[in-house]
């Protein structure tokens, strides 16, 4: 089995964009109210009394956009200041991480991935749903990209959705970013969570079908760079970065999940695409249950989980979930 050493903690529900495969055009989505949302001093008992007593050692900051969190370089201070947390990483859009990137690595972090759909600025808005006539969103997120990579941040990784019809034929152009630079780009398949309709019209790439492509052009090696996710890694041969693909359609990686999911109101889950299990810890910890009793039921939890990890059959069914990847954290 498994050791499930992986926690992805999401700081906020919101996000500033709303990328198609993530979110419903015209759904209102209704967020969580701020005194809901577990406050930095929770996060930081919960990690240091619960999840590293289990074992857990590495931790991923999500959102919505975690960057839109008050408080978060005081947060990524508490944690990394934690001794056996060995691995702190944080996933953005990167639209404020301009400004963000040097007070967040001096706070101790030194893992990024940033969603970048598109090197087409028009695209990239189409994706994000930047409407036409706004300014575009593009430069701020590249810009942000920049200054990470001017900072230290080392990987530095960006995350690529290809959706069928919109930003598929950018796969040669994103994977060439890793010749010059020690960037990480990811292509992920489409996923039928937050936007079942779009996925039921525009359907999903295998990356066997995208690696090819990069295969043909340039010719690829296996590839290795620091990681606790489902990625494949490859290289192309004397490129400083690497490419991978998160196969989650294809492939199903489930029955090796290492890592559970914490909601910013404190609701831990087991696996992203099957909410049974759920525990509320926000309630416990206010309610005054001792992290003992909380860390009994967590590891109840944990015996279970590999029953409740999505199973390769069900893979492709529009889910039953309750909520969008932006409320889950990705
Ligand atoms: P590292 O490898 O440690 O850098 O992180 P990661 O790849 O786990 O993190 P990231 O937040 O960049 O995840 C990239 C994407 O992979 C997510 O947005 C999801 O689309 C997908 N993904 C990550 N974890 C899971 C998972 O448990 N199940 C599924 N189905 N997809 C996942
Ligand atoms: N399919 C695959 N990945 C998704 N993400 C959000 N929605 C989907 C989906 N339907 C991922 C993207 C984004 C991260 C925050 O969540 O990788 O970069
Ligand atoms: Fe896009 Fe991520 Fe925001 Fe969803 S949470 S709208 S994927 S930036």
């Amino acid at each position: 089995m498994n050791a499930v050493d992986y926690l992805r903690i999401s700081l906020i529900d919101r996000c500033n964009f709303r990328c198609q495969y993530c979110v419903p055009e015209g759904d209102d989505l209704t967020y969580l109210l701020q005194q809901d949302w577990l406050s930095l001093d929770e996060i930081t008992t919960l990690v240091q009394g619960i999840f590293i007593p289990l074992g857990f050692r590495r931790f991923r900051l999500t959102g919505g956009e975690p960057l839109l969190r008050p408080g978060l370089v005081e947060l990524v201070a508490q944690l990394t200041a934690l001794q056996d947390v060995e691995d702190l990483a944080l996933t953005t859009n990167g639209f404020y991480l301009e400004n963000l990137a040097e007070p967040l690595y001096q706070a101790g972090l030194r893992r990024i991935n940033i969603s970048l759909d598109s090197l087409q600025p028009e695209v990239f808005d189409q994706m994000i749903g930047n409407g036409r006539g706004g300014r575009s969103r593009w430069p701020a997120v590249w810009n942000g990209i920049q200054a990470a990579h001017q900072v230290g941040f080392d990987p530095l990784k960006l995350n690529v959705v290809i959706i069928p019809g919109v930003n598929d034929g950018e796969v040669l152009p994103l994977a060439e970013l890793t010749l010059q630079r020690r960037w990480h780009v990811r292509f992920i398949e489409f996923m039928p969570i937050g936007n079942d309709q779009l996925f039921g019209d525009r359907g999903w790439i295998t990356s066997a079908h995208l690696r090819q492509q990069i295969q043909e052009r340039w010719g690829l090696t296996s590839g290795q760079v620091q990681g606790a996710g489902p990625a494949d890694v490859f290289q192309i041969p004397g490129a400083l970065g690497t490419v991978g693909f998160i196969s989650q359609m294809s492939e199903c990686f489930c029955d090796r999940c290492n890592r559970m999911r914490l909601s910013a109101d404190g609701w831990l889950r087991p696996c992203l695409l099957n909410e049974t299990g759920q525990l509320d810890l926000k309630t416990a910890l206010r309610q005054g249950m001792s992290l003992g009793e909380i860390q009994t039921q967590v590891q109840a939890l944990l015996t279970l989980k590999p029953d409740i990890n999505f199973k390769a059959q069900d893979r492709g069914t529009p889910g039953t979930y309750g909520r969008t990847m932006s409320q889950i954290g990705g």
